[in-house]
């Protein structure tokens, strides 16, 4: 059994607004193994997000944890008090966010920007913190890495603003990487080049969480995939496992439009419908408002996750019956 170096239990989280309770996360669990990279993938609105900053401890007022825990390397981190949730972000868990340009300081050089984690975490003299974000903008591929220190973010282009991006994420060598879409914001080519990367600094020892909408990303890069909708794991699987027998028609669904996907949208035009309003979820299966195999059942009783085999978990009534793609 490989050791998690994340694990996510029956997290929920929600946002109290006016008009209520929206139940942006609801009851996810997710397990990243040592040195393996994981993969979220769903429609835009499903909880990727609110999932992955609920972990790190960044969710935005109204927005709040509910119920659940997250364990990384063995210490549960939710329950953790603010001070000591600091300390380990950027250090022990670290994330890269979609758009370098919202998350770096425009008006602070990127050097210092990469260098600060170092200083504040391992109370590094600021010349040794120097010579690290150089190696560290070789190993990301940042050409001329001495001289890109002292650029401000807007001198970069937006590949090198993700790299840069990744690099202070990496600074500190933390246990688990957490990326979400990073590299939406990047032509195919750069996108390839940042997938590559990723899959490098996994091969050494780093586990990754990552979300994407697109499911071709996650095919190339990630061992395990999880499924959202509408807040919940609705199916996950190993990667070859989850490409080669997908049971939950969404799944299905999200699998046919990938070529729609590829040409830059992030909205499926294979399922009709949208993601219901997770203020007013249905009772049964969040799916069934969208799903052509939707029976009186479907609409009444919210289906387990259940398990198929081998760690291949659907959360289908039909699932269990059998029935292949
Ligand atoms: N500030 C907010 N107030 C109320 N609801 C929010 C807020 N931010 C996000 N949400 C809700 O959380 C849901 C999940 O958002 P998010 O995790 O960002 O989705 P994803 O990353 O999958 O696109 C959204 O559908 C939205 O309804
Ligand atoms: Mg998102």
């Amino acid at each position: 059994m490989e050791k998690n170096m994340l694990e996510i239990r029956h997290l929920s989280a929600s946002f109290f607004t006016q008009k209520g309770e929206v139940k942006a996360v609801n009851d996810v669990c997710i397990e990243v193994p040592k040195g393996k990279i994981v993969g979220i993938v769903g429609e835009s609105g499903c909880g990727k997000s609110m999932t992955v900053r609920a972990c790190m401890g960044l969710l935005k007022y109204p927005g709040r944890v509910v119920g659940g825990e997250a364990w990384l390397d063995g210490k549960e981190i939710l329950s953790l008090p603010e001070k000591e949730k600091c300390a380990i972000r950027g250090d022990e868990i670290a994330m890269v966010f979609q758009d370098p340009m919202t998350s770096l300081n425009p008006v602070v050089r990127v050097g210092k920007q990469v260098t600060e984690a170092l200083r504040l975490h391992r109370n590094m003299p600021a010349a040794e913190a120097r010579r690290e974000a150089v190696a560290m903008f070789e190993a990301v591929g940042i050409p001329e890495a001495k001289k890109r220190l002292s650029s401000y973010p807007h001198q970069l282009s937006g590949g090198l603003r993700q790299r840069v991006m990744i690099a202070m994420a990496m600074i500190c060598h933390p246990k688990v990487l957490i990326a979400d879409e990073p590299t939406t914001a990047l032509d195919v080519t750069v996108e390839a080049q940042i997938l590559r990367l990723m899959k490098k600094l996994c091969s050494d020892g780093t586990s990754v969480l990552i979300i994407s909408h697109n499911l071709g990303v996650i095919a190339q890069l990630c061992d395990y995939v999880y499924v959202m909708y509408a807040g919940r794991i609705v199916e996950q699987a190993d990667t070859f496992t989850l490409f080669e027998e997908p049971l939950h028609p969404y799944t299905r669904g999200l699998l046919s439009s990938v070529s729609s996907l590829r040409r830059g949208g992030d909205k499926l035009d294979t399922i009709p419908g949208v993601v219901p309003n997770l203020l007013h979820l249905p009772a049964g299966c969040s799916f069934s408002l969208r799903c052509e195999r939707c029976e009186e059942k479907c609409r009444e009783c919210l289906p387990d996750l259940m398990d198929v085999g081998d760690g291949h978990k659907v959360r289908c009534h039909f699932a269990g019956r059998g029935e292949k793609a």
